[in-house]
């Protein structure tokens, strides 16, 4: 069993992301900046936004965050956004999820210049990558494929089971695998609540993306031998060993499923780090124009 560890990949890619942004000051360019949006006080969204400004700050991006009450108007919101989509100092930029119920956040995220939108979210985003136009693509699922070409894990031709059917990673995940690249190739089931026999279907997988969002749901039981096991899982729950009072749980048992699997990632230190780091990545492709040309 080997372990992908996402932390070092991760701090790999933010050291040369910072050896770039050196290259770009030195040369007197523009540094990237990317903006954030946060509603209310949600303890889990305070966390990855001080994340998001912290790797900015070690790679030397610029971050801003526009922070509002959880009563804020809609509108107060939509005129942030498009103040940003018109702001030519902001590269890119997101609006935290979840919003408080008043909100629409389709509509917020509508409103997202496709251009800025470097959390992948906005539908001309999402429709680019599905038919194979450059596209931002949304962190979670960009970062599973910077793991698995970083550690060279065939894909082409395999049996991919991605459990979980979210906007932002079971169908960005399946549709990635699937497609005529390297890595993809694959064959790729999407199993969800409504699935039948999910046991024998994942049984079946050579590669388990598990993205459902339920703690140690994956058990040895349902795991081939010698398959590669992706875990997207981050519950929160409460702890008495850790100094916090909380740790975070995949969605996989990860102990037993160790033991069968030959590739795994572990929570913490898999999946999450590299989340921030394409957020970083999108960011610096921003900056250049490489997706959409300025
Ligand atoms: N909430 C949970 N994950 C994310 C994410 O990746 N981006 C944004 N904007 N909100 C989130």
């Amino acid at each position: 069993m080997k372990i992908i560890d996402g932390k070092k990949i991760a701090n790999d890619i933010k050291e040369e992301i910072a050896q770039e942004v050196a290259a770009i000051r030195e040369a007197g360019g523009k540094i990237p900046h990317l903006a954030a949006i946060i509603v209310g006080h949600d303890g889990a969204s305070e966390t990855y936004v001080g994340h998001k400004e912290k790797a900015c700050n070690q790679v030397g991006f610029n971050s801003t965050v526009f922070r509002f009450e959880d009563d804020v108007a809609e509108d107060t919101l939509l005129r942030r956004v498009h103040d940003l989509n018109e702001d030519p100092e902001i590269d890119g930029f997101i609006v935290q999820l979840p919003m408080p119920k008043h909100i629409s956040e389709q509509k917020i995220i509508e409103a997202i210049d496709p251009k800025k939108d470097v959390d992948g979210f906005h539908p001309i985003n999402l429709g680019r990558m599905v038919i194979g136009l450059p596209a931002y693509i949304s962190a979670t699922p960009a970062g599973i494929m910077e793991l698995i070409k970083r550690y060279n894990i065939e894909t082409l031709g395999k049996d991919v089971v991605v459990i979980g059917r979210s906007n932002i990673v079971g169908k960005p995940m399946s549709i990635l695998l699937g497609q005529k690249a390297n890595p993809g190739n694959a064959t790729v089931t999407m199993c969800h609540s409504r699935t039948k026999n999910l046991k024998e279907v994942v049984l079946r997988a050579d590669i388990v993306v598990a993205a459902l969002g339920r703690a140690e749901f994956l058990t040895a039981d349902m795991v081939k031998e010698g398959a590669t096991v992706i875990d997207v899982g981050i519950t929160r729950v409460k702890s008495d060993k850790t100094k916090s009072g909380w740790k975070l749980l995949g969605d996989v048992k990860f102990d037993e499923v160790a033991e069968k699997a030959e590739y795994i990632t572990p929570v913490p230190g898999g999946v999450g780090p590299m989340t921030i780091v394409s957020l970083l990545q999108n960011t610096l492709k921003a900056s250049k124009g490489e997706i959409y040309p300025k």
